[in-house]
């Protein structure tokens, strides 16, 4: 029998996978209502995507009829807003409800919608912060974007066992079943995927979201409630219609492939929705080896209202990255056990070493995915 409160912990985490990369500018929310006394769970849900309703919202439509006054506890990931946006504010149809009698929050909101803690303490509505569910690895990226900080990186990449992350001017893949699968979950789940130009150019990257038919699940505790969610939930109820990252491709400013690429990413966009976006290191952006690139990128990915977005490689791009990493930036390496000639490459092909801090990084903890370790950390703020 598992306790209330962890149940409740894996409620508000289900329900925040299910808003995460479709929600954005706006918080990945979630929301479960409890029986007071018995701390039965009787509704809940998560952010729709924009112009939708927030998390309160629908939960508190999908709410049994005829509860009795004040029996219910609603907790909510993010402080309830209190302002009209393109919604009215969450803060009013709770204190219409006349079945919650407290509602608790557990992260501050700074944005638009601050405020709602006051407003229903004025109303006469019991109401607290409490720290017993952390809200940081689902609202993270969003929290940061607002304090002007730019989105949250998610870096991916895949590495031979002896530390190779490819072979110069090939196309080699690394990753088998189990980290494949791996990497479409996180498409899945974050707002944008993003390549470096090397990355594009030699690889042709497409960065749509394609649900792997591995079977993918694992039922191990993590240390980390957003892995231990994606993990739980798999490829369950995901439709490639019903949700595509934004495709965000670092372009050289002189890229032979580009009129074809831009074929192929408008049919992807008519096919299955989402949106490229081109950006050009050297032209649009400071150069990637330049100082002010890593700040300039979080900037431009910032002002596209993005909150997580999943950085996956080449080296170049995360050598750039690292000066500037910090502040919750998750890491996320994939270790194959078979060596880089083991994986494919030829005896003269030249192999490309992974950056240093990806292998060298202190890794909060790491499960196996199939014949490859999944390593999983977060940068220090
Ligand atoms: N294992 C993984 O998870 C993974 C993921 C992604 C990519 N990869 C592999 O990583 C390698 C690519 O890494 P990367 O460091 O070269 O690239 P990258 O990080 O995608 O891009 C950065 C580099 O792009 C290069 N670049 C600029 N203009 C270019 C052009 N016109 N043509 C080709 N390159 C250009 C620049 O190199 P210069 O400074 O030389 O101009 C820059 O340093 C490939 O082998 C790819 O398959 C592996």
């Amino acid at each position: 029998m598992v306790a209330p409160e962890a149940q409740l912990r894996r409620a508000l985490g289900h329900q925040s996978l299910i808003a995460m990369g479709r929600t954005a500018p706006n918080p990945p929310v979630a929301c479960v209502v409890v029986d007071r006394e018995s701390g039965k769970q009787l509704g809940a849900g998560a952010t729709e995507p924009p112009g939708g309703r927030h998390a309160e919202i629908v939960a508190i439509e999908s709410l049994p009829s005829g509860l009795a006054p004040g029996s219910a506890v609603l907790h909510v990931s993010l402080e309830p807003c209190a302002h009209q946006g393109r919604t009215p504010p969450c803060t009013e149809r709770i204190l219409e409800t006349p079945a919650i009698g407290e509602v608790v929050y557990y992260a501050r909101d700074p944005g638009a919608g601050r405020g709602g803690h006051a407003r229903l303490e004025q109303a006469g509505c019991l109401v607290r912060r409490s720290s017993s569910f952390n809200a940081g690895p689902f609202l993270g990226g969003y929290l940061r974007r607002l304090k002007g900080q730019g989105p949250r990186f998610h870096l991916k990449l895949a590495v031979s066992a002896d530390g190779y992350i490819g072979v110069r001017g090939r196309r080699l893949t690394l990753s088998r079943d189990g980290a494949l699968s791996f990497g479409q979950l996180l498409r899945a789940h974050l707002d944008a995927v993003l390549v470096g130009p090397g990355t594009l150019v030699l690889d042709g990257s497409r960065l749509d979201f394609r649900p792997a038919t591995v079977f993918l699940r694992n039922e191990m505790k993590t240390k980390d409630p957003f892995l231990d969610e994606l993990l739980a939930m798999g490829f369950s109820g995901l439709d490639i219609r019903d949700y595509q990252p934004a495709r965000i491709f670092l372009s050289p400013p002189e890229f032979a492939g580009r009129a074809e690429h831009e074929q192929e990413q408008e049919r992807i966009t008519d096919q299955v929705g989402g949106r490229a976006v081109y950006m050009c290191p050297g032209a649009d952006l400071p150069d990637l080896a330049g100082a002010e690139f890593p700040g300039s990128l979080r900037a431009r990915l910032g002002a596209e209202g993005l909150n997580d977005v999943l950085v996956e490689g080449g080296s170049g791009l995360l050598l750039a990255l690292e000066r500037e990493l910090g502040s919750g930036d998750r890491l996320y390496l994939l270790r194959s056990e078979r060596t880089l000639r083991e994986l494919g490459a030829a005896p003269d092909d030249e192999p490309v070493p992974a950056p240093e801090f990806m292998l060298e990084h202190e890794y909060d903890g790491s499960l196996e995915l199939g014949s490859d370790r999944l390593y999983y950390g977060s940068c220090p703020g």
